[in-house]
């Protein structure tokens, strides 16, 4: 395992490369900041939307790129990609360094662990990294934004100016 290791860092290129999964349906300003912060230890990340047809999410994944290349439209440092199947052979495919997550508390743990105790089972070579959101996110979820937007609250400050108008658009479509 060792040598398949070094082999591995080898064949990389020449930066370090994380990347984000998630649905991000939609990106909130939680997202943001673990991506910010995976950028103080990574030079590239690249943001993975996970094509999922079983879900009926409030944006298409075609919008969800849209949406966060918008949001990233000046750091060159960040991709938006989609990517099906699992996770690690879309990881492997761009030799990424590592797999990034955010943690926001005790209650994400355990599916996190799950998740990331699996993912090494399947590709031992690749590491998930954990980052901790600052405080003021830690109870964002995009789950509670949708619910939180259809029921005419506020969601300002808790997701990019980009994402409320795309959320508005939608619901003056009659979506929301
Ligand atoms: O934002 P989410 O919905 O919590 O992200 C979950 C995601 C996309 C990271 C996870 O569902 C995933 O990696 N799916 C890909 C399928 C896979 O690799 N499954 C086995 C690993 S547990």
């Amino acid at each position: 395992m060792r040598q398949t290791r070094r082999a591995r860092a080898k064949a990389r290129h020449t930066g370090s490369l994380a990347v984000f999964p998630g649905s991000f349906d939609p990106i909130t300003n939680g997202h943001l900041d673990i991506i910010e912060r995976s950028l103080s230890v990574f030079d590239q990340v690249v943001v993975a939307i996970l094509v999922n047809l079983e879900k009926s999410p409030l944006f298409s994944v075609e919008e969800r790129v849209e949406i966060i290349r918008q949001v990233f439209r000046e750091y060159p440092n960040v991709e938006v990609e989609t990517f099906g199947g699992l996770l690690v052979d879309y990881a492997r495919g761009k030799r990424a360094s590592a797999i990034v997550r955010g943690l926001r508390a005790v209650s994400d743990f355990e599916y996190e662990f799950q998740m990331a105790l699996m993912n090494r089972h399947l590709e031992p070579t690749l590491e998930t990294v954990f980052m901790m959101p600052a405080e003021q996110y830690t109870y964002l979820s995009s789950r509670l934004i949708k619910e939180v937007f259809s029921l005419g609250g506020e969601v300002r400050g808790l997701v990019p100016p980009v994402v409320e108008e795309w959320m508005r658009k939608k619901q003056g479509a009659g979506a929301g």
